[in-house]
C-alpha cells in the first residue's frame, strides 16, 4: 500500500509505518502528486484540507488519518459516502495544548507579550503593564474532554474556583477534578477568565456571541486555543473595543491565517499561530499513533479512533 504523509509531519513518528512490509511511504503534497488513485492512505495535520474534489481525485483512498485532534479540515460526510474512513490521533497533543492554553492565560494577566516588546524598544514603563492575580479567581472552561480536564487540574494548583460547561461531563469526574458544573448562562456571567476547548460543530459555532458576552463580567478575559469560530470574532473585537472585556488570548482564528487586523492588531489582544500542539513531544505522539491507527488497518486489526 502507498501512504501519503503531508503537512511535514515529523518522520521519527512513523515508525510503526516506516517498519512495516509492503508499505511505500510518499512525503509532499496533495497537489503535488501525479498518480493520486495510487494512493491508499494519507496522513494530515491541519493545514491540508481534503475535500470532495481531493476524495474524488484520489479514488483508491480508503483511509486518511488525521495527527492531532480536531477532523474540521476533512469533509466527513464526503468521505463515508466513498466508504473513505477517517482516524484521528486525539490523545496525543493533550498536554502540549493544556500547557500553551496555560501560557497564554498567564502572559494575557501579566501583560508579558506586551511588556516584552515595550522594553526591547527602549521603553521602560513598570506601571503600564500592572497585571492581575490567577489566585482566587473564577476560572470557567467551556468543554471538559481531554485538554479542559488537564486545564482544570492546573487551575486548581493555582488556587484558582473553576466552574465548567460540558454537558457530558460526569458527576464523578466533577468531584475527582474538585470544580463545579454549571449551565453556560452562569458559566459566562460569573468566571473572571474564560477559555474554550470544544471541537467546532454547528453546536458550537459562535457559541461565544454578541448575546452572552455582553453577560460577561466587566474586566473579564477570554481564550480560544481550540477551534477559531467558536468565539465570534466580531463580537469579540466589540467588547475588547467597548473596554468592557480586559483582553483575549488567540491561538486559533475563523481563518487561518487571520485576515481580522483589527483584532489581531489590538492592544489587549495577544496572538499565536496555532501552535499550541506544536511541540516535538505532541508532534511526535500524533504522528506515532496516527500511523499505528493506519497500520492496524493494514493489518486488518482493530482501530482505535475510527
Ligand atoms: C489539533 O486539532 O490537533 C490541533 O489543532 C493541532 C493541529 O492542527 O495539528
Amino acid at each position: 500500500a502507498t501512504v501519503l504523509v503531508c503537512d511535514g509531519i515529523t518522520s521519527d513518528g512513523i515508525e510503526p509505518l516506516v517498519r512495516l512490509e509492503g508499505i511505500e511511504l510518499i512525503f509532499g503534497k496533495i497537489d503535488d502528486i501525479e498518480d493520486p488513485e495510487m494512493i491508499e492512505g494519507i496522513m494530515v495535520r491541519s493545514a491540508t484540507k481534503i475535500t470532495e474534489s481531493v476524495l474524488e481525485r484520489f479514488s483508491g483512498l480508503k483511509i486518511i488519518a488525521r495527527a492531532g485532534v480536531g477532523v474540521d479540515n476533512i469533509d466527513l460526510t464526503a468521505a463515508t459516502k466513498k466508504g473513505v474512513l477517517v482516524v484521528n490521533a486525539p490523545e496525543g497533543n493533550t498536554i502540549s495544548t493544556a500547557e500553551h492554553t496555560w501560557a497564554m492565560m498567564m502572559s494575557l494577566v501579566r501583560n508579558i507579550p506586551q511588556a516584552n516588546q515595550s522594553v526591547k524598544i527602549g521603553e521602560w514603563d513598570r506601571k503600564k503593564y500592572t497585571g492581575q492575580e490567577l489566585y482566587q479567581k473564577t476560572l470557567g472552561i467551556i468543554g471538559m474532554g481531554r485538554i479542559g480536564s488537564e486545564l482544570a487540574k492546573r487551575a486548581k494548583s493555582f488556587s484558582m474556583n473553576v466552574l465548567v460547561f460540558d454537558p457530558y461531563f460526569s458527576l464523578e469526574k466533577q468531584k475527582e477534578l474538585s470544580v463545579t458544573s454549571v449551565d453556560l448562562d452562569t458559566l459566562i456571567q460569573q468566571s473572571d477568565i474564560i477559555t474554550v476547548h470544544t471541537p467546532l460543530t454547528k453546536d458550537t459555532r459562535k457559541l461565544l456571541n454578541h448575546d452572552n458576552l455582553k453577560n460577561t463580567k466587566k474586566g473579564a478575559y477570554l481564550l480560544n486555543c481550540a477551534r477559531g469560530g467558536i468565539i465570534d470574532e466580531e463580537a469579540l473585537l466589540h467588547y475588547l473595543n467597548t473596554g468592557h472585556l480586559s483582553g483575549c488570548a488567540l491561538d486559533v482564528f475563523e481563518q487561518e491565517p487571520p485576515i481580522n487586523r483589527s483584532l489581531i492588531e489590538h492592544p489587549n489582544v495577544i496572538v499565536t499561530p496555532h501552535i499550541a500542539a506544536s511541540t516535538i513531544q505532541a508532534q511526535k505522539n500524533v504522528a506515532y499513533m496516527a500511523s499505528d491507527e493506519i497500520k492496524s488497518f493494514i493489518l486488518n486489526k482493530p482501530l482505535k479512533h475510527a
